[in-house]
């Protein structure tokens, strides 16, 4: 029997630094697509998958981060005062119930991977999962969902992939494949950022992971990676010599809000998906086209 996944990290310690200089005193986590912060967006995605506890790492200059997931009663005070009930409705929906998240300081971005090592006493000894916020995905069923019902048919560790787009694969994390047979194929490797024509396949790595506990002893000693920074994918591709790694090919869109064009595309498809503001949306941009 697999154990429940019922513990999220989320890693916002980053700078951020592909869309500065917003995010110099916004946590680009927070930044809007359409009306919500992408935090919001996630959080939503992760209790659709059965996530009970977010253990979000963060770092000099979130603190907003915290805020944004307490009460602010001047303002719900206001909102209730002047009947405005459908916003105050929006303003506290995203808020957990009192001790349902926990945030730790990675105190410097030293990588991916220090950061997720930052949440162990929180984690404990039991499979979580790992989720990246600037990576926003649109999808029918909670793409972490779809990574959670993975482990609980196959166990192990599940690493949620896409098709890199052509030519791109030596900008991503990307998977080796033991065959390629329908959506869950068994991994025999990864590799950060292959250069191009040395990629073990076209699939890169989405950003929602469900890993085993074992990790973290691997982390503790991981040594600087590309980039000159503790990477994840260094530990995971140790972990992988004991135990099972399998690629989910995800059935969903995913959006790098982390990148400009990438916060852009989020703005304009999540718009267009709403059904009260898809018409304005689109009448919006054939006028700018
Ligand atoms: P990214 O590499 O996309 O975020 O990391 P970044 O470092 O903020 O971005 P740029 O390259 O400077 O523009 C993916 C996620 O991991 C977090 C980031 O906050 C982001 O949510 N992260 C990254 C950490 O928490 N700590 C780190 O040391 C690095």
């Amino acid at each position: 029997m697999t154990k429940r996944v019922r513990k999220a990290v989320v890693p916002v310690a980053g700078l951020g630094t592909r869309v500065l200089p917003g995010s110099k005193t916004t946590p680009k986590e927070l930044l809007n697509v359409v009306d919500r912060p992408i935090l919001s967006y996630v959080v939503e995605e992760a209790r659709a998958a059965g996530i009970e506890h977010f253990v979000f790492v963060t770092g000099r200059g979130k603190g907003a981060i915290e805020d944004y997931f307490d009460h602010h009663i001047e303002l719900e005070a206001q909102l209730a005062a002047k009947g405005k009930t459908d916003i105050l409705a929006d303003v506290v929906r995203d808020l957990p119930k009192p001790g349902e998240m926990s945030f730790v300081r990675q105190m410097a971005p030293l990588g991916l991977g220090h950061a997720v090592w930052c949440a162990r006493d929180i984690i404990g000894d039991e499979p979580f999962a790992v989720i990246l916020p600037d990576m926003l995905m649109m999808a029918k069923t909670s793409a972490m969902a779809q990574v959670v019902q993975a482990h609980e048919k196959v166990g192990g560790n599940i690493i949620a992939v896409e098709p890199a787009p052509a030519g791109e694969t030596h900008k991503y994390g990307i998977v080796a494949l033991d065959g390629r047979e329908g959506r869950l194929n068994r991994m025999t490797g990864m590799v950060e950022k292959p250069p191009l024509g040395t990629e073990p396949s076209n699939l890169l790595i989405s950003g929602r992971y469900v890993l085993q506990p074992e990790i973290f002893a691997l982390l503790a000693r991981q040594g600087k990676g590309a980039g000159g920074e503790i990477q994840l994918t260094d530990s995971m591709v140790e972990l992988m010599k004991a135990q099972t790694f399998h690629a989910l090919e995800y059935d969903g869109i995913t959006y790098d809000c982390g990148d400009k064009i990438g916060l852009l595309r989020a703005n304009v498809a999540f718009a267009l998906a709403r059904p009260d503001l898809a018409d304005a949306a689109r009448a919006a941009i054939r006028d700018l086209l």
